[in-house]
């Protein structure tokens, strides 16, 4: 990640290191400093199915590289479009240095997650496995940005239903940690079904990290998360716990009136979080979190058979502590 976030010449050099500062390695006045820089969860995965599907981690590393800063890319944007103040503890990228050169940044984050993983090619893949992995690269993107076109536009609508919610986060945050799983096994040279089952695993884990962040985003201790815990319910986020309060017969009429309301501001938060309580939302989403990590589990073992063991429990392991994370 180092060696493609590093500018050629002095002239752009603070357009690197706006990236750098997102990524941990800088500090505001773009000097050096070590700081949170995320959990490192996407290059984690990648390399890890790699070796379960029986291929060599190391082979992988351009493709955990690209997923990573693929990753670091929608954060930067997604502060832009969520109008979040905070990121890993630190001020976002456009509240330090401004919306135009954040946005830029962020394009330029997005070329180079390319950049690194054609670093494959390096690493004496064949050329129609460099191209297997770029394909499902790219179809990320797409997915990714369609998922946060379907969040942010569901911040305006009265109602949005919950399989509109799933295909929701499939697209935000599915997309990008089923690519993980799947890149790692086509990496390895895993047959056709073995990567689907891969992507399945990906997928579902994909689902549980999502209903985990929505818990996060409402409940979360700032003080672990380093982000907001108000800014999902300011900005009408159509999170799950919302959803599920929303149809509530208790509670759901009333939270559905706030919303569509015009003057929801801060002093409107108390009030959703004692109808969210209410209506249970918590308990609900938390039991929707182990119904996902078991489907995930179960999409493992499905390619126990044909897997290494040491590799698949550290996938299972992993799997575990992302269900029950605060941060
Ligand atoms: C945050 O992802 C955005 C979501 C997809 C929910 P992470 O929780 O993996 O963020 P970092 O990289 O660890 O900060
Ligand atoms: C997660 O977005 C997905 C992407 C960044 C593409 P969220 O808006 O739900 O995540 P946080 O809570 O800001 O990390
Ligand atoms: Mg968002
Ligand atoms: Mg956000």
């Amino acid at each position: 990640m180092r060696s493609v976030l590093t500018g050629p010449d002095l002239a752009v050099a603070a357009h690197y290191g706006m990236m750098q500062y997102h990524m941990g390695w800088l500090d505001e006045n773009l000097a050096p400093i070590s700081v949170p820089t995320g959990k490192r969860i996407r290059p984690l995965l990648c390399l890890l199915a790699c070796g379960a599907a029986g291929g060599s981690p190391e082979s992988a590393t351009p493709a955990a590289a690209g997923l990573e800063l693929l990753h670091n890319f929608s954060l930067i944007h997604d502060d832009i479009e969520d109008d979040s103040a905070t990121r890993r503890h630190r001020p976002t990228v456009w509240k330090l240095f401004g919306l135009p050169l954040a946005c830029n940044a962020g394009d330029g984050m997005f070329s180079l997650a390319h950049t690194a993983f054609f670093g494959l090619e390096r690493n004496d893949m064949r050329a129609d496995q460099v191209l297997a992995a770029l394909r499902i690269f790219n179809q990320t993107c797409v997915a990714l940005t369609e998922g946060q076109y379907m969040d942010m536009s569901f911040e305006g609508l009265d109602h949005v239903s919950v399989p509109e919610y799933f295909a929701m986060i499939a697209g935000k945050t599915g997309a990008l940690l089923a690519a993980t799983t799947e890149i790692g096994a086509v990496v390895a040279s895993a047959p056709p079904e073995v990567v689907a089952e891969y992507r399945q695993f990906g997928a579902a884990l994909g689902r549980a990290f999502q209903l985990r962040d929505d818990i996060l985003g409402i409940w979360g201790d700032e003080a672990l998360t380093g982000k907001s815990a108000a800014s999902d319910i300011l900005s009408k986020k159509k999170s799950l716990p919302v959803l599920y309060a929303m149809a509530d017969a208790n509670v759901g009429p009333q939270l559905t009136r706030l919303y569509a309301g015009d003057l929801f501001q801060a002093t409107d938060v108390p009030v959703v979080l004692s109808l969210l309580d209410q209506a249970g939302a918590r308990a609900y989403v938390e039991a929707e979190v182990d119904k996902t990590t078991a489907e995930a589990r179960e999409a493992l073992a499905g390619v126990a058979p044909q897997s290494d063991a040491a590799y698949l429990a550290a996938l299972g392991e992993l799997l575990d502590m992302l269900a029950a994370r605060f941060s």
